[in-house]
C-alpha cells in the first residue's frame, strides 16, 4: 500500500512587498537582494490573517482539487513555525473551520522542513491503513517574527500556505521519505524567545526577531541537501536521471541551483517560486508543488523530488510518483 497525492492547493496573501518597498524601509537595494537570494518580492499576511486562516484556504483548494469532502478527511497534520497560538494547535483550527470532528489533528514544528515532516508522518499513517484521507499542510507567517530593522533577515521571508490531500493507492505514490535533524546547529538559526524560555521578556516588550548566521546556514544547507539527494535516490533505488522535477525548499536561488547541479537537472526541471514569494518556510515546498501542478508543468506519472532544510537544523525529502 502506498499513499498518493490526490490534490494540491495553496494560498498567498494579497499584499505584495517588493524589494523597492524595502529600499524605503531599510538600508538595502533591489540589486543586493536579487543577487544574493534571487528574491524580487514576497507576500505579507494582512493583520487579520494568521497561519490557520491561510492553512484553511490552502486546504479547501487541495480538497477541491482532490474531489474530497470534509467528512472524508480522517487525519490532519500541519507543519508550521508560527502557530496562531501556543495551543490549541493549528490543525485543530483547520479541523473546526472545515467542520471535521473526531480525527487526529496535530502540528509539527520543524521550521522550514515542517511540511516534509508532516508529509512523512501522514504517509506512514496511510500506508499502515490508519488513515484513508489525510490533509497535509505547510503554513507560515514569518513576517510576524521579523525584526524589521535587521536587513540581513527581513528581506528574505514571506507568508503563505500550501496543502496536499493524501489517499491510499496500490500504485505509487510516495516512493520514499527521509526526515532528519542535527540539533548542534541551533545557534545558527532561531527565534530567541519562546514559552518556557524568555516569555517574560517578550511580555515586557523586549525586541525580538528571527536570528540567523546567513552564510554559515548557507554552507550547511548546501552540503546537507546534496547528501540528502543521494540518500533519497538510493533509498528508493532510483537514478538521478529518473527525476522529472525538483521541487525544493525556496530559501535562496543559489541553494536551489546547487541542488539542481547535484542532480544534473537543468533549471527548466526545477520549480522556482523564490523570486515571487521569498522564503515562506514550511509553506514553500507545497506552494511550489501546487504552482507547478496548476500551471501544467507537473503531470501525472512523473517523478518528483521534494526537499527542505530549516532551523534546528532539520531537513526532509520525498520522492514521489505523482
Ligand atoms: N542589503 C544590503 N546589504 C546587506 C543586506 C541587505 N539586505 N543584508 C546584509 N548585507 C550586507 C552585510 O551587512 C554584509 O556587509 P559587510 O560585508 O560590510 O559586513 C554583506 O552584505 C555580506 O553579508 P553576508 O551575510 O556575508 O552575505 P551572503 O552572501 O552570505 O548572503 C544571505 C546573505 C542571507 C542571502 C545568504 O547567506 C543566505 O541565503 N543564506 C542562507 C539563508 C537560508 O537559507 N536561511 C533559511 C534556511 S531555511
Amino acid at each position: 500500500m502506498y499513499s498518493r497525492i490526490a490534490g494540491t492547493g495553496s494560498y498567498l496573501p494579497e499584499k505584495i512587498v517588493t524589494n523597492a518597498d524595502l529600499e524605503k524601509l531599510i538600508d538595502t537595494t533591489d540589486e543586493w537582494i536579487r543577487s544574493r537570494s534571487g528574491i524580487e518580492q514576497r507576500h505579507m499576511a494582512a493583520p487579520e490573517e494568521t497561519t490557520s486562516t491561510m492553512s484553511i484556504e490552502a486546504a479547501k483548494r487541495a480538497m477541491e482539487a482532490a474531489g474530497v469532502t470534509a467528512d472524508e478527511i480522517d487525519f490532519i497534520v500541519v507543519g508550521t513555525t508560527t502557530p496562531d497560538l501556543v495551543f490549541p494547535n493549528v490543525a485543530t483550527f483547520v479541523q473546526a473551520a472545515l467542520g471535521i470532528h473526531d480525527t487526529p489533528a496535530l502540528s509539527v514544528e520543524t521550521a522550514c522542513s515542517g511540511f516534509m515532516y508532516a508529509l512523512s508522518i501522514a504517509d506512514k499513517y496511510i500506508r499502515l491503513g490508519e488513515a484513508k484521507c489525510a490533509l497535509v499542510i505547510g503554513a507560515d507567517c514569518l513576517t510576524r517574527i521579523m525584526d524589521w530593522s535587521n536587513r540581513s533577515t527581513c528581506v528574505l521571508f514571506g507568508d503563505g500556505a500550501g496543502a496536499v490531500v493524501l489517499k491510499p493507492s496500490e500504485e505509487p505514490g510516495i516512493l520514499t521519505t527521509i526526515i532528519s535533524a542535527d540539533g548542534q546547529y541551533r545557534d545558527l538559526l532561531y527565534y530567541p524567545f519562546g514559552v518556557s524560555y524568555g516569555f517574560d521578556q517578550l511580555r515586557a516588550g523586549a525586541p525580538a526577531g528571527l536570528t540567523m548566521k546567513g552564510n554559515e546556514v548557507f554552507k550547511v544547507a548546501v552540503n546537507t541537501l546534496s547528501r540528502l539527494v543521494d540518500q533519497t535516490l538510493a533509498k528508493a533505488g532510483l537514478e538521478r536521471s529518473d527525476v522529472d522535477w525538483l521541487v525544493p525548499h525556496q530559501a535562496n536561488l543559489r541553494i536551489i541551483m546547487a541542488a539542481a547541479k547535484k542532480l544534473a537537472l537543468p533549471m527548466e526541471q526545477v520549480v522556482v517560486t523564490v523570486r515571487q514569494q521569498g522564503n515562506t518556510s514550511a509553506a514553500s515546498v507545497p506552494l511550489a508543488l501546487d504552482c507547478a501542478v496548476r500551471d501544467g508543468r507537473i503531470q501525472r506519472g512523473q517523478t518528483l523530488l521534494l526537499e527542505a532544510f530549516g532551523g534546528g537544523f532539520t531537513w526532509g525529502s520525498a520522492l514521489i510518483r505523482y
